[in-house]
């Protein structure tokens, strides 16, 4: 009687330890929030363009950086470090060529946005991300964000770019 008592107790402490672990570790939850507590902003599809990039290599992706009405008024006067409330997007898609439109041109000349690869986020708050220059930063594919190891990785390559306030796309007119 008395060993299963330990077992019982060994289970529920078992659990409870997982269940710990889980939670600690687990700012990524069901809700799709990442470790900074970004969700994917609503309506972030519709915002405003304020670029677009390619990049070769092993992305070999087309993307789109859209920012929120505070990041294009931000934009658009030049004001730097961008204020808090400025979030924005960046996403991706792989770059392939069109067969479609080659057909037209008679020649392969067109390359467009084909399956989406991920979407990223810079959001600004001062002090929430102080740590972080201000910038919280979240990245989600098919919805889901990305783990804590990955999430790392973004302040440490985007803070040596001072002069631009960590964000490298210049708005294109
Ligand atoms: C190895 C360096 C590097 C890492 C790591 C990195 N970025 Fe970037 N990021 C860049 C560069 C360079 C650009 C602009 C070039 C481009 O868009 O092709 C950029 C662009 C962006 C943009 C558009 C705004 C801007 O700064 O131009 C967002 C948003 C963004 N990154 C978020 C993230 C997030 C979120 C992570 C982590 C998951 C991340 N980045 C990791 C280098 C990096």
């Amino acid at each position: 009687m008395k060993r299963i008592g330990y077992l019982v107790g060994a289970v529920v402490a078992l659990t409870s330890m997982i269940f710990c672990i889980a939670h600690a570790s687990g700012h990524a939850n069901a809700e799709g929030a990442s470790i900074f507590g970004i969700k994917i902003p609503h309506g972030s599809r519709d915002w405003r363009v304020i670029s677009v990039a390619h990049e070769k290599g092993s992305n070999n992706d087309l993307r789109a950086i859209l920012g929120n009405d505070v990041a294009i008024k931000a934009y658009r006067e030049g004001k730097l470090p961008f204020p808090d409330g400025t979030i924005i997007a960046r996403l991706a898609w792989s770059y392939v060529s069109s067969e479609q439109n080659n057909k037209v041109f008679g020649r392969p000349q067109s390359f467009v946005a084909g399956p989406p690869i991920n979407v990223q986020f810079m959001v600004k708050d001062s002090g929430k991300y102080a740590a972080t220059g201000g910038w919280g930063f979240a990245q989600f594919k098919d919805g889901k964000p990305a783990d804590e190891a990955l999430l790392k990785t973004c302040f440490p390559c985007h803070q040596p770019f001072k002069a631009g306030d960590m964000v490298f796309t210049h708005y294109s007119p």
